[in-house]
């Protein structure tokens, strides 16, 4: 066992490891509230002030983690958040979990880890632990992160341990808490991932270790490609199935029925979140520097981000039918957000939705029970109130997210049409219901 190791054996089991998380989001907030919840002195780094207030009042901003378990972290003074990158200086070990944009189609926006990174690198001391947990391209952590560290006189072996995890977490699945979700890491020497490997056993069950950086960076990207693809297959195959005259939930629930070789992903208004629309062109355009085009990211990457307007499509058939043109009709979104009971709007594509029908002037509102105002660009809205009232007002509900405190029943009883992209209404035959 290397003397670095044994350092850190010995610190972790009398809990003297010190370790900062830059970044307190979806990702970042779990990770320093899970190793702060055992007893490990962590400091929560974020250039927005907004969030660290909120940690100082207690109050938690993420679903995943509750104010009540951020309070006890808090109020015991094992999360101390600050924008203070000084403090850096007194940690062991440094994870990273900032955003990973795009700056347009096809090409990543890795400045927020640079700039990160800078910051890390001028406050640590020689020896600490970093690991990065942002998505990114695979080479990232070699040929970007690790030449900063070194032009701040950080070179491996001994000046710095790096390592790429890369985060899997599914806000607001209860079945796969962080700790029972397994840990992916590679280092840019088997020294930097047998320190994470330690690091990440304090707060999760099973680390697997893989044979660098690159192959872990890659890992993340198979994992959201696999799912893209997969979605854009079942998108394309509802089209199809509704030309067909089938039904594709239908024909879903029976394949499911498959004890091997089939997993089910279901069709809806498109694909939203921080992750699944965009790392896979990580991949993509990396893919292209060593001359290789991706038809298969490219062609599910279309397929996904045309549901939008597939759905107005539709939309705009269902009410010709009733002899009503899409311009001046009155249309309710439900459910905005990208996920059902996560109050997270990034890309979320009942927002494409709410723009495409106010450019074909239809008179749009929206209902979601945990988005009460909704702002971007020039749409300025508020969430309706689910009452006989209001709905009678509307010629078609459309069904975008399906939020568990929503009452369904009731919007059934009171609405004229239903247009249910989610198959909420599975059991229901109901004339005035319309399915994706
Ligand atoms: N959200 C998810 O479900 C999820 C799941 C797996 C992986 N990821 C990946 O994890 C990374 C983080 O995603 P997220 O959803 O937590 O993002 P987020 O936007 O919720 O949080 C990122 C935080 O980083 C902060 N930040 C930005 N620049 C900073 C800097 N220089 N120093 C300190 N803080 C800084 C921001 O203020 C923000 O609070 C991304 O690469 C994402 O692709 C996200």
């Amino acid at each position: 066992m290397s003397k670095m190791s044994a350092e850190f054996r010995q610190k972790i089991k009398r809990k003297q490891l010190k370790i900062a998380v830059v970044g307190l989001g979806y990702v970042g907030l779990p990770l320093a509230c899970g190793f702060a919840a055992k007893g490990f002195s962590v400091f929560g780094l974020d250039v927005d002030q907004d969030r660290i207030r909120w940690i100082k009042k207690k109050e938690s901003y993420i679903t995943d983690v509750s104010s009540a378990a951020l309070g006890k972290v808090v109020r015991q003074g094992y999360l101390k958040p600050s924008s203070d990158f000084g403090i850096l200086k007194h940690v062991d070990v440094v994870l990273i979990c900032v955003p990973t944009p795009l700056k347009r189609k096809y090409q990543p926006d890795i400045s927020y880890i640079i700039s990160a990174v800078k910051s890390v690198a001028k406050n640590i001391k020689p020896g600490t632990m970093v690991i990065l947990e942002s998505t990114t391209y695979p080479g990232t952590t070699h040929e970007v992160i690790l030449p900063i560290f070194r032009r701040q006189g950080l070179n491996p072996p001994g000046g710095i341990y790096l390592t790429f995890s890369p985060e899997r977490v599914d806000p607001g699945n209860r079945k796969y808490p962080l700790v029972k979700i397994p840990k992916i890491v590679g280092g840019i020497n088997p020294e930097s991932a047998k320190l994470a490997r330690l690091v990440y056993k304090i707060i999760i069950n099973k680390v697997v270790c893989v044979s660098s950086a690159r192959v872990a960076e890659t890992v993340k990207l198979l994992e959201n490609t696999f799912r893209l693809i997969n979605i854009g297959l079942i998108d394309e195959l509802a089209m199809m199935a509704h030309k067909m005259g089938v039904d594709i939930w239908e024909i879903i629930e029976a394949a499911k029925t498959k004890p091997f070789g089939f997993m089910p992903f279901y069709p809806s208004a498109g694909c939203g979140g921080h992750c699944i629309p965009k790392d896979p062109l990580y991949l993509y355009w990396k893919a292209r520097h060593f001359g290789f085009v991706s038809k298969f990211i490219k062609l599910a990457s279309k397929i996904t981000t045309a549901m939008p307007g597939y759905i107005v499509e539709r939309l705009q058939e269902l009410l010709a039918a009733r002899n009503k043109p899409l311009s001046g009709s009155r249309i309710l979104i439900i459910g905005v957000t990208y996920k059902k009971d996560i109050k997270d709007l990034r890309k979320s594509p009942a927002l494409d939705v709410i723009e495409l029908l106010q450019k074909k002037d239809a008179e749009v509102a929206y209902y979601d029970p945990i988005i009460p105002y909704l702002k971007f660009k020039d749409i300025n809205l508020k969430s309706i109130r689910l009452n006989a009232k209001s709905l009678e007002k509307f010629d078609c509900a459309v069904i975008i997210t399906d939020h568990s405190a929503i009452d369904y029943d009731f919007l059934l009883k009171k609405s004229a049409l239903i247009f249910d992209t989610r198959n909420v209404y599975a059991k229901t035959r109901d004339k005035k219901i319309a399915k994706l």
